[in-house]
């Protein structure tokens, strides 16, 4: 019943540390079940994501240690192979143990995924890769089975190059018989990110982060210390935030490499971004954000995951923008609060037409999702007034201390116990 309380129009100023990335934590979270022995990692995000993970990672026997920003996870050997319906009905990234718990276990049985409501989110690509690499896969009551004595190296074509599917054919072809060749991947860097951990526990993987990545069978793989690297949505968020109130924030841990798409659209807008040495950028906005277009796409196109923060970007641009939302097909659940706080979008399928205003004005809005609840916030900064965002657990999902790193910047933001005010 937690509820942030903002009172906008402050230009954010100052510092701010970017955490470990979510995406990446998630998987080589799952990855450590193929290990031996146990994985230590750290700039481990504090986010109800990983919490839930290591919840998932305990119920199938793993021994998990979780310190401050720092995780252990030990497989041993006895694990289970089944992963409950009722945490991972609340995570889609559950299904990520489908590929070591099948690889390692040669039989598994995971609940079909939840997750964020953006849209169907099948595992058809998943599925397909593990079947051409010899498993047995049936789907019932609500569960996937997989089977297979020895998985063998197969040649995989991904209808599209599925972040989660890349993850788990990774994974399950890390302990196959042969080798493996995955063709349309993933090129996403917590892809490159896997392969460096699970390379680390002996794998031999190569290709990572481009259009073929080759998987060499080992018999074990052991446990590895791995440092999860910057989440780059997060540093993107926080680009947005500099932008849209006006202000001036040195972000530390943002790397250039990743925000291709980010920062060309930044520009784009009018935004100031100085790129430093040591994964560092100062952004500013001094004038009026022009407005852009874009459509989200795979790595290294616009990513999806920041697409409901530049749709707050363009609702205060000095003329029209367009949005498409090409990946998933239900991603515009932050429109209309937008709407309820002045914003002029007209939706039209998966495109956004949003026409610039003066400014939005503060009000009482619900966060849907991880990525439109983080939207909303911004959109709070800027606004006129007092905004009150609810259904804040969405966003502790993903953000680490969110609010506390906005009041550090400057933010008139708290977080309480939902007052007497009703909104
Ligand atoms: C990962 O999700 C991220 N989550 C998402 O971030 C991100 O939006 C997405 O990649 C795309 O970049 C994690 O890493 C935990 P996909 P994932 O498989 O792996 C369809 C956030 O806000 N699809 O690339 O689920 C699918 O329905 C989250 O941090 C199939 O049709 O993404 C979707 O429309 C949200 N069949 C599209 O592909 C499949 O077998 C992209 O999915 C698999 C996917």
């Amino acid at each position: 019943l937690e509820k942030l309380y903002i009172n906008g129009g402050v230009p954010l100023r100052g510092e701010v540390q970017i955490s470990g990335a979510k995406n990446a934590v998630l998987k080589i979270m799952a990855a450590a079940l193929l290990g031996q022995g146990p994985s230590l990692l750290s700039n481990v995000p504090q986010i109800r994501d990983v919490k839930t993970m290591c919840s998932v990672l305990r119920s199938l026997g793993a021994q998990v240690e979780s310190g401050h920003g720092t995780v252990k996870i030990d497989p041993g050997t006895g694990l289970m192979n089944t992963a409950p319906h009722d945490l991972v009905k609340g995570m889609r990234a559950s299904i990520q143990v489908l590929g070591p718990l099948l690889g390692r276990l040669g039989e598994v049985k995971v609940a079909l995924p939840g997750g964020c409501a953006i849209g169907d989110r099948p595992i058809d690509m998943h599925l397909e890769g593990l079947k051409a690499m010899g498993a047995e896969i049936r789907d019932e009551h609500g569960y996937v089975l997989a089977r297979a004595t020895k998985l063998r190296g197969a040649r995989i074509h991904l209808d599209y190059p599925s972040v989660g599917a890349t993850e788990n054919l990774m994974m399950a072809a890390s302990l196959a018989e042969g080798e493996t060749v995955l063709l349309n991947p993933a090129k996403e860097p917590e892809i490159i990110e896997s392969q460096r951990f699970l390379n680390k526990m002996g794998a031999q993987i190569r290709g990572a982060g481009t259009n073929r990545i080759v998987i060499k069978g080992v018999r074990q793989l052991k446990g590895a210390d791995y440092r999860v690297g910057p989440d780059r949505i997060e540093a993107g968020t926080f680009m947005v935030a500099a932008a849209l109130t006006g202000g001036e924030i040195l972000i530390n841990g943002a790397v250039e490499e990743h925000l291709g798409a980010v920062i060309h659209k930044l520009q784009q807008a009018g935004v100031q971004l100085q790129f430093m040495e040591g994964n560092r950028v100062l952004v500013r906005s001094k004038e009026k954000l022009q407005p852009i277009q874009l459509r989200t796409m795979p790595y290294p196109g616009f990513p999806t995951d920041m697409q409901p923060q530049f749709m707050v970007l363009s609702t205060v641009a000095a003329g029209v923008s367009i949005i498409t939302e090409a990946v998933y097909n239900n991603r515009f659940k932050h429109v209309n609060d937008l709407r309820r706080m002045g914003a002029d979008i007209y939706v039209e399928g998966r495109t956004a037409v949003i026409k610039g205003t003066q400014f939005l004005s503060g009000a009482c809005v619900t966060c849907p999702d991880l990525r439109a609840g983080a939207a909303l916030v911004l959109a709070g900064l800027a606004a006129n007034g007092q905004t009150v965002v609810e259904d804040i657990a969405h966003i502790d999902r993903g953000y680490e201390n969110l609010e506390s790193k906005l009041a550090q910047l400057g933010a008139d933001i708290v977080r309480q116990q939902s007052g007497e005010q009703a909104c």
